[in-house]
């Protein structure tokens, strides 16, 4: 049995991994965290219980690993990328004593934990491609900052203390359910929609700008079966390479226009983002994940592209 915390719970990811937790773990409870202002709606809301659960506030965390007995904590509290730049005390806080108190708190009441890391934690000092598990981690955003500091922390409260701290590297994480906010690869969701609404889609990303992008499904996938994995086959912990596609804007719109040829597309790049998305990778390399907890993504440009757009037709139109 588990009975697990996500915090997020109403984000882009939390949204669709708290359903999902809810299926795997039917016997035990996943209690979906929220602030004020981003409360659980409709079947997020019904099909289990929810708590106000803010990181930045440790006594009310500690209260609700109590009241429910949690185990395990998924930690999907951030501001995304070109967000933090706008507010980066804010991102440091929520991202660095938000993630403090969780471990504090998992450290006192034997909790695992996963907290995301990113492509945003690598920097113009990496390898661009095939970015290797163990390289340089230099980045030039408050977020990647922030995703260093997150994966050297876990991993300090992993060799000091023993809690069970897991991660990956999230890519740019496409999914029709909930937006995502802030990104700087949150344009590939809009240009699904654009797309599928017949508007014509403004992009903020330069032509030959290559990152690595996921469907949520993997993601989920990935976050569950590495918390599910045996300790004893992970050499790494914070935070692994995952990888299942990597396309520029013109890859993307292609794929689209094979679903929907009168879809158009002009550049505006915003140079904010274009910033942040040059410092980052091409490509990752995910050997380690593959070999140490048995990673394989079922997603490609193309099967994801016929998902979302059939998804979000039923959802748009
Ligand atoms: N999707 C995030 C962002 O663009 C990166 O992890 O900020």
């Amino acid at each position: 049995m588990k009975n697990i915390l996500v915090i997020g719970s109403t984000g882009q990811i939390g949204s669709e991994l708290t359903m999902k937790l809810r299926k795997e773990y039917s016997n035990g409870t996943v209690v979906a965290g929220y602030i004020p202002g981003a409360e659980p709606k409709g079947d997020l809301l019904e099909s289990g219980p929810a708590e106000y659960a803010n990181v930045c506030i440790a006594h009310q965390i500690a209260e609700i690993v109590d009241k429910y007995d949690i185990d395990t904590i998924y930690n999907l509290a951030a501001l995304l990328s070109a967000t933090a730049e706008r507010y980066p005390l804010k991102a440091w806080d929520i991202q660095m004593n938000g993630l403090l108190n969780i471990l504090e708190i998992a450290r006192e009441k034997h909790c695992a934990v996963f907290t995301p890391s990113s492509i945003g934690s690598f920097g113009p000092d990496t390898p661009r491609d095939n970015t290797p598990q163990d390289t340089i981690q230099r980045p030039t955003s408050m977020y990647g900052v922030t995703k260093v500091a997150t994966e050297l922390l876990s991993d300090y409260y992993f060799e000091k203390y023993g809690v069970d701290t897991r991660s990956v590297r999230f890519p740019g994480l496409i999914s029709y359910k909930t937006l995502p906010g802030g990104g700087t690869t949150d344009y590939a969701v809009e240009m699904y929609y654009a797309a599928v609404r017949g508007e014509e889609f403004v992009c903020p990303i330069a032509y030959g700008t290559y990152m690595d992008m996921m469907y949520m499904p993997d993601a989920l996938k990935a976050a569950i079966n590495l918390m599910e994995a045996r300790p004893r086959y992970l050499h790494h912990r914070n935070s692994f390479n995952i990888a299942s596609m990597s396309f520029d804007p013109e890859g993307l719109y292609k794929a689209i226009c094979a679903e929907i040829p009168d879809f158009k597309m002009r550049y505006e790049v915003d140079p904010v983002r274009q910033a942040i998305a040059d410092s980052w990778p091409n490509k990752m390399d995910d050997v380690c994940a593959r070999k140490e907890w048995g990673w394989t993504p079922s997603y490609n440009l193309e099967s994801m592209t016929h998902d979302m757009i059939a998804r979000l037709r039923e959802k748009l139109l």
